[in-house]
């Protein structure tokens, strides 16, 4: 038997392993709200929930501008993302379940990875200046849409996590919410790098002619030097 001193003292540390075992959080413009938990009905974390991390669509919309604009983000402090792959998604409108978007098939920026420090849990925060809209769409000042975070951990599983918001005027914007040095910024303990794609042979082990040899090198240096 726990005695009555004892509980309390777990239920504490039981609270804290859960904020050591944070994930996704957006700083900047928002987020629906606190997905850090595990309890019965998300056993296995909320943030793992496909679309939107186990948050339901909100109406306490964050403006954001029609022109693109800043996404913060803490990658959170789980043990094992010493490297993680990022996406940034759209979803428009209302229409689609939950009153939220139909889909997030509109990505905004190509998957980039980040490094942290160690496989340890780490505290950083990372910021997107310029993320623009997604290729070849236009919004209107008063539009609605989600911005939907993916976070894939080195063993190929997605955390999710999403703000509600309404597209305003940029000036609209940063007279509400100024992004600068304060929410917008990078911590010198994460990095950076591009991830694309290398076409290679359909079955073996490519084989690369001599002609080819000097275009192939250079785009290994192209590589080393992402
Ligand atoms: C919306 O409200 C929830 C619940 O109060 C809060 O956690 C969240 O941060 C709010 N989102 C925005 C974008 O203000
Ligand atoms: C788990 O947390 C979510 C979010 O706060 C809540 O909606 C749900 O009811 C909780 N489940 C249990 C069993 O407490
Ligand atoms: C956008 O969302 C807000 C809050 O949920 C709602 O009041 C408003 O009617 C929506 N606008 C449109 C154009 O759907
Ligand atoms: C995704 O939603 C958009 C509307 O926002 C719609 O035009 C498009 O057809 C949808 N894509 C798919 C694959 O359903
Ligand atoms: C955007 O439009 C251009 C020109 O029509 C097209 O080449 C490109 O594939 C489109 N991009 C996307 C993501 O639809
Ligand atoms: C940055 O903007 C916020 C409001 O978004 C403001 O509270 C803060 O003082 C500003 N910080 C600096 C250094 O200008
Ligand atoms: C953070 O780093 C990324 C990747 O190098 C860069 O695109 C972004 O502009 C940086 N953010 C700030 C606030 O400097």
């Amino acid at each position: 038997m726990f005695s009555s001193r004892i509980i309390p003292a777990i239920l504490a540390i039981a609270s804290l392993l859960a904020t050591v075992q944070a994930h996704t959080v957006i700083t900047y413009p928002g987020w629906r709200g606190d997905n850090l938990i595990t309890n019965d009905t998300f056993p296995y974390g909320m943030q793992w929930m496909y679309p939107c991390g186990g948050m339901r669509t909100t109406t306490n919309r964050t403006l954001w501008p029609t022109t693109g604009g800043a996404i913060a983000l803490q990658p959170g402090w789980f043990q094992g993302h010493a490297t993680a792959f990022f996406y940034i998604n759209l979803g428009f409108g209302t229409d689609g379940p939950d009153q939220g978007p139909p889909n997030m098939s509109f990505p905004m920026v190509p998957v980039f990875q980040i490094v942290g420090p160690s496989k340890n849990p780490y505290p950083g925060t990372f910021c997107l200046p310029q993320v623009p809209l997604p290729a070849n769409t236009t919004v209107n000042v008063g539009d609605n849409a989600t911005i939907q975070v993916v976070e894939v951990a080195i063993h190929g599983a997605s955390l999710f996590s999403c703000v509600d918001i309404t597209f305003a005027a940029p000036e609209t914007v940063a007279a509400q919410m100024e992004v600068n040095a304060s929410n917008c910024f990078n911590s010198s303990d994460l990095s950076f790098n591009s991830v694309y794609s290398i076409a290679g042979a359909t079955n073996a082990a490519p084989s690369i002619s001599p002609s080819l040899l000097p275009i192939a090198l250079s785009g290994l240096l192209m590589w080393a030097l992402m």
